[in-house]
């Protein structure tokens, strides 16, 4: 017992150092985003965002709560039940929040409140009300106002309100009022931001790698035949709290055997078998940024020939890809580059036969290799920010975050290979950053090769 109130102390402080983007820091940089985000919208406009409603899990119970995505980029506000109006130019204020107001009855189940006082004095906002009295002051926000920005089609809910505040200023216009004309996506203009990690953002995604790091390697200490996926899930958990991250990022993959081969497989609840790979996938949210990390190792600790063979390919294919990555190299090019090296490598080991250049053509790859080679990563594990600009792949730039992760994937049922070949899934990921001259992998602390990986297993505590 006292040795873990040591560990979690040392995490603690181990990030108390760290000049994080949270708090202070946070608020000034939100307030920055939505300086730049109400100078790209049209003139004359409001933009409208709601806060992620709760959702529940059964009966009188909630998941537990996170707030949305672009809501905590341009505000750092974590609480429920809270609409955010910019309004650019407006001369008694941009910026209006209405959120919860204090409530002690609700204050003594569910916790402390910010209230609107607290919220405009830290926030950095010009105003804020009471969520109860928004249905009275919103419409007046959108009198005048030509263009109305909202995230449409996300929350029904939210969509309906903005639809009723518009009718409530319809409703006056004999008493003089201007109500708004057009709707507008908002979403395009936020989500083209989010691309680009300011250094703040970096440090954090850098946090979220080194813990989910450590979880990887905890978890791969940790497997034995006879042990269950769902004991892996139980280390990388471990770590992840133990580090300060509330969540992961998304539901762990712990995929042992043919398993992997289930892309997002999710059950978890297998046994660990000798003979057998893992596939995990999985990676922390810390402060609201994303870690998405694979590793593929043996149960036993050693590679069998066959799963060597294959995961050599993937690994180069993913080395490969890495390497092209920098400013002005397309979207599309390092996918491009893990196809042509899994094509090239099933060729030489006889699971796909003709030549790669025709194999490519005409995708014979995709028995095998089925998904893209990577995603955006931020706040969101699949990211925000297109992938194409005027109809083609876009090019990458400095500050964007993608993840890279080729894999191969032989079905039980892929009669087409010998069966010695078959039940293998194996997928490599990690998280890189444009930088101006190349890139960074931030997830770079877990052992990838499988000499690393097996001088990482023989360390285990023999069961
Ligand atoms: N963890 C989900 C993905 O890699 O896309
Ligand atoms: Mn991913
Ligand atoms: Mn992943």
């Amino acid at each position: 017992m006292a040795k873990q109130t040591k560990v979690a102390e040392s995490a603690r402080s181990a990030n108390e150092g760290k000049a994080l983007l949270t708090g202070s820091a946070l608020y000034e940089e939100a307030a920055l985003r939505r300086r730049t985000l109400m100078s790209r919208m049209k003139k004359n406009s409001i933009a409208l965002l709601s806060a992620a409603p709760q959702r529940t899990r059964s009966h009188d119970t909630e998941y537990t709560y996170r707030q949305d995505s672009d809501f905590y980029y341009l505000s750092g506000f974590t609480e429920d039940d809270a609409v955010l109006a910019l309004i650019p130019g407006r001369t008694q204020g941009e910026v209006v929040l209405f959120c919860q107001p204090k409530d002690k009855l609700k204050e003594l189940w569910n916790g402390t409140l910010t209230g609107p006082q607290l919220a405009k004095a830290t926030l950095l906002i010009d105003d804020a009300y009471p969520i109860t009295e928004i249905d009275t002051i919103l419409p007046g926000l959108m009198d005048e106002r030509t263009s109305i920005y909202t995230c449409m089609g996300r929350e029904n809910r939210f969509d309906e309100r903005v639809m009723q505040w518009l009718k409530t200023v319809r409703s006056k216009v004999r008493q003089g009022a201007n109500p708004p004309t057009e709707f507008v996506m908002l979403d395009p203009l936020i989500h083209e931001m989010r691309l680009f990690k300011s250094k703040g953002e970096i440090a954090l995604m850098q946090e979220a790698a080194d813990i989910s790091a450590r979880a990887h390697k905890r978890a791969m200490l940790a497997a034995n035949a006879g042990r269950y996926e769902y004991h892996l899930e139980a280390e990388l958990l471990h770590e992840f709290m133990m580090s300060g991250s509330r969540a992961p990022a998304y539901n762990s993959i712990v995929a042992a055997g043919a398993n992997a081969c289930i892309l997002h497989y999710i059950n978890n609840n297998q046994p660990l078998r000798n003979g057998d790979l893992v596939l995990i996938d999985a990676g922390c949210e810390y402060e609201y940024y994303a870690a998405d990390i694979t590793r593929t190792f043996p149960v036993s600790g050693r590679f069998s020939k066959e799963q060597k063979a294959l995961y050599d390919i993937v690994l180069k294919a993913q080395l490969e890809a890495i390497k092209v990555m920098r400013p002005g190299v397309i979207r599309d090019e390092p996918h491009n580059v893990t196809v042509r090296v899994i094509t090239e490598g099933l060729v030489e080991l006889g699971l796909l036969v003709g030549k790669p250049a025709d194999l490519i053509k005409s995708a014979a790859y995709r028995d095998f290799y089925m998904h893209g080679a990577g995603h955006w990563l931020g706040i969101d594990v699949h990211d925000a920010g297109t992938n194409q600009k005027a109809g083609a792949s876009r090019p990458l730039e400095a500050g964007m975050v993608m993840t890279i992760e080729p894999g191969i994937y032989i079905a039980l049922d892929n009669k087409k290979v010998p069966k010695k070949w078959r039940g293998i899934g194996i997928r490599i990921e990690d998280d890189v950053l444009i930088t101006r001259t190349g890139n960074r992998v931030l997830t770079s602390a877990v052992p990838k090769t499988t000499e690393e990986i097996e001088a990482l297993m023989a360390l285990r505590i023999p069961s």
